[in-house]
């Protein structure tokens, strides 16, 4: 432990990883807020920094050490230094061994604590909490009454019971917990108060969240995704990220019935070949992904797909990564992300036979990638010609330019001077590159 610091009156938080942890970054924001402290721009204006950490592969976790060296001013001192996110629940009092910069670890189960733990630090006391209380943090945080994003965030169920062999989060994040319908119901319509248009509900398996409505009816994700439906000022809702397994008939049809519900759907598959897919423990089959694919696009037929692929699992083969190859031409994805593996610390393919070498990886994964922006550009150039709505959510380069949402995600570049961020506008798609699409504006459209 550092020495006693004084009471930080101002704060920066930063995080890294997926975008629960986003959201969590801005309840933090919010609960540092909420006991006077005020936002700094910069890391090293802040009395009090707070690292939202990621620890999903090597790479994300080592960035937070790096971090923290940076994290020092030219006299030499430093801001108040807070650790939080999935590393600080994974490597606890290791941190603090590990570097004697860091003030506070505290876990994504244990953040509504920080005000605390703060005051711990002033007083020169020890300052972790990595906790998994029984009680959730919702229950304390405090409401969400400040101006929201035009695309906000919402976590409605946290953790995950899968432990596909390769993750971490299964560790970091505990179990598998679905928050009320009625508290994620008054969260949205305060997002929605605050000025949020789309709301993307948030989840490690957003897609088994269950619960019971205000009746007592048992619900599952559709009908969560239903009531929000129902709520007059809110354009268009998303969810993210699903497991396969959980993909339920309900959800299905809501994606053909909901026109808020928005025609994006990001599926992971990992890999392609049966074999693999059974050593990570995905508990789905290539097949059983490519059926249930069929079924979505029958219900949403222009529906676009994003997936999650790991190249260089233990024990892949040439033959195994030819199918993960297939698999993305089948299903030709609008978009997708791919990683090398990453061996992480307690899982149990970290101690598997057969893992392969770096060169090798590299090289899979970029033909995984190319093989992917090529789907990505294809899917980009067929809505040239469309006439569509974007959601406006930031300024572009050049004066004049906004930057949109389309309705499946795609970046839409239009010149719009009198429009303002957070209006949904028609647009004519009228160009497309790999990564967005340039558009025409028609007419504003009554909001
Ligand atoms: N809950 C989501 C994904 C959470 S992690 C799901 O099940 O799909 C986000 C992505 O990181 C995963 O989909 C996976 O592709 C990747 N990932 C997870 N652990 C990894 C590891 N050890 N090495 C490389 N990539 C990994
Ligand atoms: Fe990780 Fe698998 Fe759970 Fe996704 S489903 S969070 S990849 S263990
Ligand atoms: Fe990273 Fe934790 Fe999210 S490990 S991906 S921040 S759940």
């Amino acid at each position: 432990m550092t020495d006693p610091k004084p009471q930080p009156r101002t704060f920066h938080v930063k995080s890294f990883g997926c975008q629960m942890n986003v959201y969590d970054g801005e309840r933090m924001a919010e609960l540092l807020a909420d006991r006077g402290m005020t936002a700094a721009a910069e890391g090293l204006d802040a009395d009090l920094v707070v690292l939202n950490t990621c620890h999903i592969r090597e790479r994300a976790a080592e960035k937070v050490y790096s971090d923290i060296g940076r994290l020092r001013r030219e006299d030499g001192s430093r801001p108040m230094i807070a650790v939080a996110g999935c590393v600080a629940q994974a490597e606890g009092q290791e941190i603090t061994r590990r570097t004697k910069a860091v003030d506070i670890v505290v876990g994504p189960q244990a953040y509504h604590n920080l005000p605390g733990l703060i005051d711990d630090v002033v007083a020169g006391r020890d300052a972790v909490d990595t906790d998994m209380p029984a009680a959730s943090k919702f229950d304390v945080l405090p409401g969400r009454t400040r101006r929201s994003s035009p695309t906000s965030f919402l976590t409605v169920q946290e953790g995950c019971d899968k432990f596909c062999t390769y993750c971490v989060v299964p560790y970091t994040r505990g179990a598998e917990v679905s928050r009320s319908w009625s508290a994620i119901l008054d969260e949205a319509r305060a997002l929605v108060d605050g000025g949020a248009r789309e709301i993307t509900l948030l989840g490690q398996n957003v897609n088994a969240w269950e619960g019971e409505d205000e009746a007592g009816r048992r619900q599952g994700l559709d009908g969560l995704i239903r009531a929000l439906d129902r709520l007059p000022d809110l354009a268009r809702i998303r969810y993210t990220t699903s497991h396969p397994n959980d993909m339920a008939d309900g959800l299905i049809a809501a994606h053909g019935e909901v026109e808020k519900l928005m025609p994006f759907l990001h599926l992971p598959v990992q890999a392609g070949s049966d074999r693999i897919l059974k050593a990570m423990n995905r508990s789905h089959s290539r097949e059983s992904y490519l059926r249930l694919i069929e079924r979505i696009r029958a219900a949403r037929p222009d529906i676009a797909l994003s997936g999650d692929f790991i190249v260089g699992f233990p024990g892949e083969t040439e033959a195994d990564f030819e199918e993960t190859l297939s698999i993305v031409r089948e299903t030709a994805y609008a978009h997708a992300f791919s990683f090398k593996y990453s061996p992480r610390p307690g899982t149990p393919a970290a101690d598997m036979d057969g893992q392969i070498a770096p060169e090798l990886m590299d090289e899979r994964l970029q033909r995984l990638q190319a093989a992917i922006s090529a789907d990505q550009l294809a899917f980009n150039q067929a809505t040239v010609g469309k006439r569509t709505t974007i959601l406006l959510e930031r300024k572009g380069r050049h004066p004049g330019q906004l930057i949109g949402k389309s309705p499946w995600l795609q970046s839409v570049h239009v010149e719009a001077a009198d429009a303002r961020i957070g209006d949904i506008i028609e647009v004519d798609i009228v160009s497309a590159g790999p990564n967005s699409l340039g558009g025409a504006v028609v007419a504003r459209r009554a909001a």
